[in-house]
């Protein structure tokens, strides 16, 4: 065991997920190690704790996995608990946190961003309750990050994990885990799998595309070969170091491969597509002549809210349900009539992991594809997969058959996201800080054809501990309830990204079936007007639509 004197890097700040740099600015001497330090140290040491590593398998996920097992040991970790091939996914790190009460983990993952050497790497530390460290935590790690003179690492070779089993690094115990094993026991207590069995027995078809990235090893062990869909419905399914060169985000955008095969009149049943780390999730179904149905996740989580009766786990009906301040009121329309709360929080998981603790909520969702439950403390992608099968199996619907469905009985929501990537940081905040400074002037202001009836910049306070997070998004909400919000992204890792989404609600069946751009068409036009998008930025379209 050493000690190694070292200096503090500039700019280790935790994002919305974790700490996300480029794979050149990762592999930095000292670089990993002075973050891993600074989180064990901001924790008050690990001395005989439990930790969990793994990654989602992306470009210098292994190297890492070494050098943290190793900084365990030094540290004086009891055990440390490793994905064999260092793979975890996002939500199977959440499983094995909790199954085994450790401690926490360390997971390795720049989600859907882009790998290989050029790509993107990160880390994130999850808590005790298996979910994304609160800012307390993430505020603690900075400012350890920026005080740090020396990490501990022991001086070993490096440790074998690839074979399942146990041994040492000194007195810390090294066990490599299946990673795979105990997240596929946890969804079979779940849904019915007798009833997802018989559905794919009966003939009907599901794609799955794993984008080359880490959710492949868990589709082909539950898809393929628990439920016994056929093979080759697990597409894209061995994680590669740099995703076959894709970008592993499960979106319109990117998922092409998925939504190609989903459209024309041989489509499957159902589609879906994960991400990087596994926790997102596209779903998709077959819509009208041969057009892919693409479900938006902000539907897709009133959906499951609506239906969750039908899925064993659900049963007994939900405590809550919770979103993102920026995901669509879909889902709030279905607590309303289920007579259940319903929780707005800021953006990125980490908000919902008290309300699921506390048994205020029990599903929630993110308009950026993801959604989960109280079944694990992060967002899990092949569980809603699971879950839409356990609805199609039981009610013998088809997808557009309970999403029309849906849309009659609560009214749609149209939704998109439109992003504006590549922004100078000044251009992005001179926007943001405009748009901030006009806020009070703005109710009872019109914008093509819209009334506006409030404006505000989003803050939240915590229900369960009392924490306040300030300036999370503004939110300029129309009469009659359509919605603009406004954000910067906090996971990205070049320039600034400008997030834009847009909601409107029609009640009428009869306004059921347009397509999604031109029903959103008067908030496009007042959204770049409002924020001066063009003359901050000289952008004049998004850069990616979802
Ligand atoms: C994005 C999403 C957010 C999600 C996060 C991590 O963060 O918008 O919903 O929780 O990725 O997957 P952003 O880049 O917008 O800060
Ligand atoms: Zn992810």
């Amino acid at each position: 065991m050493t000690t190694v004197a070292t200096q503090p890097f500039s700019g280790q700040k935790p994002g919305t997920s974790g700490l996300r740099k480029k794979v050149t600015v990762f592999q930095q001497p000292h670089y990993l190690e002075n973050f891993v330090q600074s989180i064990f140290d901001a924790l008050g040491g690990i001395a005989g704790q439990t930790l969990v590593v793994g990654g989602d398998g992306r470009y210098h996920n292994r190297e890492a996995v070494q050098t943290i097992i190793k900084m365990a040991a030094a540290n004086g970790a009891a055990k440390v608990l490793v994905g064999a091939g260092g793979i975890l996914s996002t939500p199977a790190a959440s499983c094995v946190i909790r199954k085994y009460g450790t401690f926490g983990g360390i997971v390795l993952s720049a989600s859907h961003n882009p790998g290989g050497p050029d790509g993107d790497f990160g880390i994130k530390y999850n808590i005790a309750n298996g979910g994304p460290a609160p800012e307390k935590i993430t505020e603690a790690i900075y400012a350890k990050s920026q005080t740090i003179t020396s990490y501990h690492i022991a001086e070993a070779a490096d440790y074998d994990i690839d074979t399942l089993g146990s041994g040492e690094i000194g007195s810390c115990r090294i066990e490599v885990i299946d990673p795979v094993a105990d997240y596929a026991e946890l969804q079979q207590q779940l849904f019915d799998f007798d009833a997802i069995r018989a559905w794919f027995a009966a003939g009907h078809t599901l794609c799955f595309d794993g984008m080359h990235a880490v959710s492949g090893p868990y589709a082909h062990r539950i898809l393929e070969g628990l439920l016994g869909a056929p093979a080759g419905t697990v597409i894209n399914g061995t994680p590669l170091p740099d995703f076959g060169q894709g970008h592993p985000d499960p979106n319109p955008a990117y998922a092409t491969e998925l939504v190609a095969r989903m459209s024309g009149p041989d489509a499957p049943d159902f589609g879906a597509a994960s991400d990087g780390d596994a926790d997102r999730n596209m779903v998709v179904g077959r819509g009208m002549a041969g057009e892919p149905l693409l479900i938006s996740p902000s539907d897709s989580l009133a959906i499951l809210a609506a239906n969750a009766t039908l899925v064993p786990a659900y049963r007994a009906g939900l405590k809550g349900v919770a979103r993102s301040m920026p995901t669509s009121t879909a889902v709030d329309a279905v607590a309303r009539a289920l007579g259940i709360p319903a929780f707005e929080t800021p953006t990125g998981w980490k908000f919902f992991g008290n309300l699921l603790d506390a048994g205020m909520a029990t599903l929630c969702g993110e308009e950026s594809y993801g959604t989960g439950s109280d079944h694990v403390r992060e967002k899990d992608g092949l569980w809603a997969v699971l879950f839409w099968l356990n609805l199609l199996a039981t009610t013998g619907k088809s997808v557009a058959q309970i999403v029309q469905e849906h849309w009659s009985r609560f009214g749609r929501h149209y939704y998109s996201r439109h992003d504006f990537e590549g922004i100078a940081t000044e251009k992005a905040d001179a926007l943001m800080t405009a748009l901030r400074g006009k806020l009070a002037t703005l109710a009872g202001q019109g914008s093509h054809g819209l009334v506006i009836a409030e404006a505000d910049d989003f803050a939240y306070t915590d229900p369960v501990d009392g924490s306040v997070s300030r300036q999370q998004g503004v939110r300029i909400v129309f009469q009659g309830g359509s919605r603009i919000v406004f954000r910067l992204s906090g996971t990205g890792t070049e320039g600034a990204t400008l997030r834009v989404y847009l909601e409107r609600f029609v009640a009428d069946p009869a306004g059921h079936g347009e397509p999604t751009q031109t029903a959103l068409a008067p908030l496009i036009m007042a959204a770049h007007e409002l924020a001066g998008i063009g003359q901050h930025t000289g952008l004049t379209e998004p850069t990616v639509v979802t």
